[in-house]
């Protein structure tokens, strides 16, 4: 994938470039050129145009990560917390990057690591997390915890809303927190957070936090339940670095706020996006499945359910929705 970066730098522009002049460039024939686009669109999921006479491009162009431009749009003191700030063309999983290299990791900061591709994107429950090259953003923050393992449960809930909020002032409405780690617009993902800590019951933790937001997803027929971009949501898209930005900057926050004050200091912002009270619902666990209505989420960050008359709190398993018991996502 690597191999393809300095060519997506030059299409990038979303302006035609001949085979010629890329050719050239690289030092290659007119036909290796030909067939290394072939390659790059196999391989990231992105079109390129190709027309007689003009040349090549990615329609629209492409905005790719950029270090000045992240770092320009995160706050003073969230860069202040970055020890390490690592930006690759392409990983297997930003989430295993972090969580393979934190040996060699200051410890007592954040590092973040962020790609344009994932071979090998995780999901939730060993799902894939399946994404084009360059138009979402894929992101993990490492960041060590004072609390013990035992209470980082609910930090995946904290986090999903420091996101929903930030999203929510870049104007992206109706957003719904959907227990324990998803942000949904119009019942749809638009995001998932996926946390991987490690450490001992009684001494500081460090988590793993990773988090996928689909921007300008293209169809990508792997994805398994229904999904929407930001792309669909605003009339304008802001820049992608902003966004990373933005949504890196609520993460950093709300680590820190996790820190001191646990679950009990999102419960409010919990409460703003909690778009499915009432619904009804199947909660699936290791061993069984719990169907009833959805009543929200506890002080505890469980999720509270109401099966047959009687309110259960949980804090493990997985919700879907149900409309006549067809299961909708
Ligand atoms: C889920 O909804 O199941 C969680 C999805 C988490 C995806 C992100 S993308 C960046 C980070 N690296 C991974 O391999 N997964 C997370």
């Amino acid at each position: 994938m690597d191999r393809f970066y300095p060519l997506i730098g030059i299409l990038c522009d979303g302006r035609f470039h001949s085979g010629e002049e890329l050719a050239a460039e690289f030092n290659l024939s007119r036909s290796a050129i030909w067939k290394q686009l072939k390659q790059l669109e196999q391989e990231t999921g992105l079109s390129i145009d190709s027309v007689r006479g003009r040349g090549y491009r990615i329609a629209g162009g492409l905005e790719l990560l950029n270090r000045e431009s992240l770092m320009a749009h995160l706050e003073d003191h969230h860069v202040g917390c970055l020890e390490m700030v690592q930006i690759l063309s392409a990983t297997a999983s930003t989430n295993d990057y972090l969580l393979e290299n934190q040996e060699s990791m200051p410890v007592g900061s954040g590092a973040v690591c962020l790609a344009e591709y994932q071979s090998a994107g995780k999901g939730r429950r060993g799902r894939p997390w399946v994404s084009v090259f360059g138009r979402n953003v894929m992101l993990s923050l490492s960041w060590r915890f004072q609390k013990p393992l035992s209470q980082l449960s609910g930090l995946s809930l904290a986090i999903g809303a420091a996101i929903a909020a930030a999203l929510k002032r870049l104007g992206v409405e109706e957003l719904v927190v959907k227990w324990p780690n998803d942000l949904h617009v119009e019942r749809r993902k638009l995001a998932g957070i996926l946390i991987e800590a490690t450490g001992d019951f009684d001494a500081p933790s460090t988590a793993v936090i990773g988090l996928g937001l689909n921007i300008s997803q293209r169809g990508m027929g792997e994805i398994d339940q229904p999904w929407i971009s930001l792309s669909e949501i605003l009339p304008v898209l802001p820049e992608r670095n902003l966004i990373a930005a933005t949504v890196l900057g609520a993460m950093i926050e709300a680590c820190k706020q996790f820190d001191e004050q646990g679950i009990a200091g999102f419960l409010g912002q919990l409460e703003a996006f909690d778009g499915y009270r009432g619904k009804q619902v199947a909660l699936d666990m290791v061993n069984k499945t719990v169907i009833g209505r959805y009543m929200g989420i506890d002080n505890s960050g469980g999720v509270v359910i109401d099966s047959e008359g009687r309110k259960q709190v949980f804090h493990g398993g997985e919700i879907s929705f149900r409309v006549n018991n067809d299961e909708i996502t």
